[in-house]
């Protein structure tokens, strides 16, 4: 396993949650971390609480959705070890029911500008680095059907640009299901808790993830030299019930 020290680790939406959790797990590692986000008060603060533990930080405020933005966001950067992209909107709502608008800006989202991170990490990503993804497991194409399809573009686009950036990038996903994370900040606390009972129920290990155990996963994925094209989905096998 390849060591994280004095590596540079950028995670694009690095601020809060899963992304915080990889980037305070690399921290503790001894890389160096790049932190990108929309938000500068979310950065800051993740910043200080990293700097806290003794990591070396740099932040850059972007958001990926806007495609010259992320271009910019990539001239500026300096090279990394490894790039992680947590970006993906979801919805819910089937083929029939969900707005054309809403299928359209989550594959846009999730697909589309994974695609553009792809591109650009190309050329930003060291020899012997790697770059992951974020895709998902849990929902179904009748009732998350564009979240569905994005986390099959991911899939598809961690396939492509494996065999096309080997040997020098390896490129991976990680495939977390619905875990209590800031991502649901706007949910009411009742509806929160009564989310997280029915997907504890449904899960074959009866719970949820914890962010750390999600978090670990990508920390693999970094530091094992031989993984390439693949999905982990960390997700206590919620596709395997009936
Ligand atoms: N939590 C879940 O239940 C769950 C399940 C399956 C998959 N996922 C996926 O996991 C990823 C991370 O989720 P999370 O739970 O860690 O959410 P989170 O706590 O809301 O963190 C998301 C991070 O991404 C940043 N971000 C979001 N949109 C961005 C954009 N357009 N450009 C730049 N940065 C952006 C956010 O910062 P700013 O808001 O300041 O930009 C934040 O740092 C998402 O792709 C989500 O779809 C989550």
């Amino acid at each position: 396993m390849d060591d994280l020290t004095l590596r540079t680790v950028a995670i694009i939406g690095g601020s809060s949650g899963i992304g915080f959790q990889v980037a305070r797990q690399a921290v503790n590692e001894g890389a160096n971390l790049i932190l990108i986000g929309r938000d500068i008060g979310r950065l800051e603060v993740a910043k200080t609480r990293l700097q806290t533990a003794g990591g070396s930080v740099t932040t850059y405020v972007a958001d990926a959705h806007d495609h010259a933005a992320l271009e910019q966001l990539f001239d500026e950067m300096p090279q990394v070890d490894h790039l992680v992209s947590m970006v993906g909107d979801v919805m819910g709502g089937g083929f029939v029911t969900a707005p054309m608008a809403v299928i359209r800006h989550v594959i846009e989202s999730k697909f589309f500008t994974n695609v553009r991170i792809g591109q650009l990490a190309a050329k930003k990503i060291r020899p012997g680095g790697s770059l992951i993804f974020t895709s998902g497991t849990g929902g179904r194409a009748q009732d998350a059907c564009a979240s569905y399809v994005g986390n099959l573009g991911i899939n598809a686009l961690v396939e492509g640009l494996a065999v096309e950036l080997a040997p020098d990038i390896r490129v991976n996903a990680v495939s977390p299901t619905w875990t209590v994370t800031p991502f649901w900040r706007d949910m009411p606390a009742e509806q929160l808790a009564a989310t997280a009972d029915r997907f504890a129920n449904t899960i074959p290990l009866q719970r949820t993830a914890e962010i750390d155990e999600l978090a670990q996963a990508y920390l693999f994925l970094m530091k094992n030299g031989f993984i390439t094209g693949q999905h982990i989905a960390v997700d206590g096998g919620i596709m395997l019930g009936g």
